[in-house]
């Protein structure tokens, strides 16, 4: 029989929640699971979405033991693997990390320029915070991270932490991939081998195969020239507009280099100008999110708490975040599954910064990642990743040594920010906003 495993989910209160444990469900053959936990330092939120998936848990799979807490011991002990997504600050400190930046006429937007770097302020004490619970109470286990701002958090966990099992990953790349595959006919991504590099959101496809090794992208390429990743001229239906705007929108990032499919966030950094003039300052992503899927998930999970059935709300499988099953039993089974991941450089690409947390293709097994080799990049990306990575890393070093001037630096060296005067405002308006986050700057 197969080994079964204890998992926690920390951020139990968060949106993804409901959408994991039904993936996790859906994928009991293959990642068989004893035990499921939810952790968050905020226990009113967190009730709302547990009660739901009690109720799930216990119509599905009552076998599986499931609790739900504020306190580090009860959560982090006799865990296998942490899966990790909390947001320090939540929905309110998103939402000023989007307004501020914008108020200076400067991209606004969670992960990337002047408000991810907030949120990364944010992020690095919560995240070690986890990690360090977990090496005290469960010393054999692993996190798998998605909290944002991922290249931040990774950066800082390889600069503080760097024996710790903790292994980085975003959905983006899966998300564009599914998109390709749709483009070209294919039922899944998993029927394409990809190469790809870059950083967090900051990234590059090189080649995509079928797994015959065809090649697919002149096929990809004469679609992205017209649609960008819209996978047809029509409007998908359930996709938001302004998400489909961002796929949209990739046809212009695609065309500073057609040999290459981006990443749909370069467009922060290679149109900052079209993105603020299609903003709206008094209404951002945050308020979208706030707006409807928070608010669905959190009504939704009230009424299946209410009613004592999983048919009272319309809770969503997240179907895609199965990737996270696919690190976890590659960790666990040994599995060699090629995927891309956030990890140290070395060498991998080989005329880039060594100690840079890249994202780049490894074959996961049971100790770890292990990066294919990327070799040499051209100079128009290297440019680029060398710009950004100064950043990423100037933001951990300001955390570290609590460093107003570093913190600056970062900002004005972001590809977003046209000036050090307008950093300078910018920042001195989020340090406000962030007191009772960031440690205390000199
Ligand atoms: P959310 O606000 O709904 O949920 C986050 C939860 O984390 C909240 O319940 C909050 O109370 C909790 N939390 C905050 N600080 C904490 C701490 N120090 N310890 C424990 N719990 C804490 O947010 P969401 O929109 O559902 O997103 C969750 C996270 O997942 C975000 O960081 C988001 O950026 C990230 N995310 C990443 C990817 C990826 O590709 N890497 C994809 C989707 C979401
Ligand atoms: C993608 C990214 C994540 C990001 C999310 C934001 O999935 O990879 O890193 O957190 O988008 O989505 P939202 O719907 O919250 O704006
Ligand atoms: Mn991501």
């Amino acid at each position: 029989m197969k080994k079964k495993f204890s998992v926690v989910v920390a951020g139990g209160g968060s949106t993804f929640t409901p959408g994991i444990v039904l993936m996790l469900l859906a994928n009991l053959e293959r990642f068989p699971l004893r035990s499921i936990k939810f952790y968050d330092n905020d226990g009113a939120r967190q009730e709302i979405v547990a009660e739901a998936c009690k109720v799930i848990l216990k119509e599905q799979a009552p076998d599986i033991e499931f609790g739900y807490t504020t306190d580090p011991k009860t959560a982090f002990s006799d865990v296998d693997f942490v899966m990790a997504h909390i947001r320090v600050g939540k929905y309110p400190m998103r939402e000023k990390d989007e307004k501020i930046p914008l108020r200076h006429g400067v991209v606004g937007q969670e992960t990337c320029g002047p408000g991810g770097i907030a949120y990364g302020m944010r992020s690095i004490g919560g995240v070690l915070e986890i990690v360090d619970y977990m090496e005290k109470y469960s010393p054999n286990a692993w996190m798998l991270n998605y909290s944002n701002p991922a290249a931040i958090v990774a950066e800082a966990t390889r600069r503080l932490r760097p024996h710790s099992r903790i292994l980085n990953i975003c959905d983006m790349p899966i998300g564009i991939e599914g998109r390709m595959a749709q483009i070209v006919g294919l039922k899944s991504r998993k029927e394409m081998q990809v190469r790809y590099y870059g950083l967090n959101h900051f990234g590059w496809w090189t080649s995509i195969e079928d797994l015959k090794g065809n090649d697919l992208m002149p096929k990809i390429r004469e679609h992205v020239a017209k649609h960008g990743y819209v996978p047809s001229s029509t409007n998908e239906p359930g996709v938001e507009a302004s998400w489909n705007d961002t796929f949209a929108k990739a046809k212009d990032v695609w065309a500073l280099d057609p040999s290459t499919f981006p990443n749909t966030y370069l467009k922060y950094y290679l149109f900052p100008d079209y993105v603020v003039a299609h903003s709206n300052p008094e209404h951002t992503r945050a308020n979208e999110v706030m707006e409807h899927r928070e608010k669905h998930v959190f009504s939704s999970c009230a009424a299946i708490t209410k009613a004592g059935k999983s048919s009272a709300g319309e809770l969503e499988i997240d179907e895609h975040a199965s990737y996270i099953v696919d690190l976890a039993t590659a960790i666990a089974f040994n599995t060699q599954e090629r995927m891309l991941l956030i990890v140290p450089n070395q060498g991998a690409i080989n005329n880039f910064d060594p100690e840079a947390m890249v994202e780049i293709p490894c074959l996961v097994g049971s100790n770890g990642p292990e990066p294919l080799t990327v070799g040499k990049i051209p100079l128009f990306q290297q440019g680029l990743m060398s710009q950004q990575v100064a950043v990423e890393k100037l933001v951990v070093e300001a955390w570290i040594e609590k460093s107003y001037l570093k913190l600056w630096q970062a900002i004005t060296l972001s590809k977003t920010v046209p000036s050090a005067s307008v950093a300078k405002a910018i920042l001195d308006d989020l340090l406000e906003a962030n007191k009772d986050y960031w440690p205390e700057l000199k």
